[in-house]
């Protein structure tokens, strides 16, 4: 070999050498990037890790903190509030009632015709309509009178169709679904909003006066003769189909549930006589709280950055206005740590973009190439051209961040029913328990779109119910769907309420 071809031999030999090493230095690079991104993925199971112990213990602290807030006003982050509804609809309801139901992403109005026996609504509308966002944000006046005219609209449909005259007077059930402190059961005042809702001069004030001024101003007669949580509605139409029902859940765009509580384990309110020795609570679950939660970096951010810091902690992470939040958190520090999901894109820093319908949509994927994740992470994240694997781990996300939800929930209603004395250990009694109580048949109602959309979210929960309870016990629980029971709740407990002319509950 010539001088010039050896030359030229050693040459090739180096740019061969040295494209392997770039071959291999990408190969170093991507597989560190990789690992870096699997070590968040590790972080976040850890965090959010929900062992059947640890619920256990979220179990017990729902109990205790049900005490406490029954206890003493403010003894607990759980409300505890007083509903004034001592008796669930009876069966024998009878006409046309109304209902508005204002609370979640929609607001919903709706006409119930009760037909006087058990199980028999004749017939209910509804319509439903996104609330504005601007409203949720605005002033006091403009959302009620939004809400009247949807109203009134719905009434002049009805006006056409069968001559009820529009100034027929109508009585109605107002589905108020935040924090509020009843005077009665068709009065109350708002104590704080959630769910995004912010309209500052509506706090402190009397709820259904707001709405029925702007009934006035919209030439409509209508008598509110029920404020009512969406729980307690769901609650009252669970019970109306089977008296087994003790409980209400509702896991949509926030979290909450209600019970029957005796009135005297009601000790905050010393003198509170109902007619059927019980009342149902208000818990305002969704603002419990306990250091037992599986707390990581991505809740106490998304809190840090919420209208209402430190409050609704349960709610933020179970409830379908948070859950599409977290993930999107989580995807955007794997983006930062790496480039495996491309460059951060501008929609993924935006809070809130990714809904939880949509995250739902990427976990419930089963098309082999995960064609929804794609579609979602490019279209609503402008998170293009990712591979396989990488569309794999966004789905690992989602099912961490609704794993810990579902199975937090499922705590959650073992706690009310430890605190009732039905998770076949006897109950609380002044710190003893009661082993020797016999299990009853309980129904527990739940409704929201996050347990009936979701079909992952249903599973872990009704999975981690059995799980908590074990297999004896959990076959005596039975978790019920209820439709519209937010609504027609509403309107079957205006209907209790309107037939009766003495008041039940009495404060001495
Ligand atoms: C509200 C509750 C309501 C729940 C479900 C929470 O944010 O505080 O009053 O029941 O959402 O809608």
């Amino acid at each position: 070999m010539g001088r010039a071809a050896a030359a030229a031999a050693v040459l090739a030999a180096a740019a061969a050498c040295a494209v392997a090493g770039v071959a291999v230095g990408r190969r170093v690079s991507s597989r560190r990037k990789w690992g870096r991104v699997i070590d968040v993925l590790k972080e976040l199971e850890e965090g959010c890790d929900t062992p059947v112990g640890r619920l256990k213990q979220v179990v017990d602290a729902v109990a205790v903190e049900m005490h406490a807030g029954l206890a003493s006003e403010g003894g607990s982050k759980l409300r505890m509030l007083l509903t004034f509804v001592d008796n669930l609809p009876s069966g024998r309801e009878k006409g046309t009632f109304y209902a508005l139901d204002l609370g979640g992403t929609y607001f919903r109005v709706l006409r119930v015709q009760l037909g006087g026996q058990r199980s028999s609504i004749l017939s209910h509308d509804v319509e439903r309509q996104p609330i504005p966002e601007h409203l949720m944000t605005g002033r006091t006046k403009d959302l009620f009178d939004f809400i009247a005219s949807v109203f009134k609209q719905f009434v002049e449909r009805e006006e056409s169709g069968s001559g009820y005259p529009l100034d027929r007077r109508r009585d109605l059930g107002f589905t108020f679904s935040f924090p509020v402190k009843q005077t009665s059961v068709s009065s109350g005042i708002l104590m704080k909003w959630t769910k995004g809702f912010a309209i500052e001069d509506m706090v402190g004030k009397e709820v259904v006066a707001c709405l029925q001024e702007a009934f006035t101003r919209n030439g409509l007669d209508v008598r509110v003769a029920a404020l009512v949580n969406d729980t307690v509605g769901t609650l009252a139409l669970g019970h109306y189909h089977d008296a087994d029902t003790v409980a209400a859940v509702i896991i949509g765009t926030g979290t909450n549930a209600c019970y029957v509580e005796r009135t005297d384990a009601i000790i905050k309110c010393q003198g509170l006589l109902t007619t059927s020795g019980g009342m149902v609570v208000n818990m305002e679950w969704g603002n419990f709280w306990s250091s037992h939660l599986p707390r990581t970096s991505y809740d106490v951010d998304l809190d840090a950055d919420s209208p209402n810091p430190n409050d609704q902690g349960f709610e933020k992470m179970i409830s379908g206005m948070y859950l599409g939040e977290i993930v999107r958190r989580v995807i955007l520090r794997m983006t930062l740590e790496s480039d495996i999901f491309g460059p951060v894109s501008s929609k993924l820093s935006i809070p809130f973009i990714l809904r939880t319908p949509l995250m739902a949509a990427m976990h419930e994927d089963d098309s082999p190439d995960l064609t929804e994740v794609e579609r979602i992470l490019r279209d609503i994240l402008e998170v293009r051209d990712v591979p396989l694997k990488v569309r794999k781990l966004a789905v690992n996300v989602c099912d961490v961040v609704t794993r810990r939800a579902a199975r937090l929930a499922a705590a959650g209603i073992v706690g009310i029913l430890k605190k009732i004395g039905r998770d076949g250990s006897g109950g609380i009694v002044s710190g003893r328990s009661r082993p020797d109580t016999r299990m009853r048949r309980t129904v527990v109602a739940i409704e929201g779109g996050l347990y009936t959309n979701y079909g992952m979210f249903r599973e872990y929960l009704n999975e981690a119910v059995v799980e908590i309870l074990g297999e004896e016990v959990a076959q005596h629980v039975i978790l019920r769907e209820t439709e519209d029971g937010s609504g027609i709740g509403a309107a079957l407990l205006a209907a209790s309420n309107s037939s009766r002319n003495v008041d039940t509950v009495q404060m001495l």
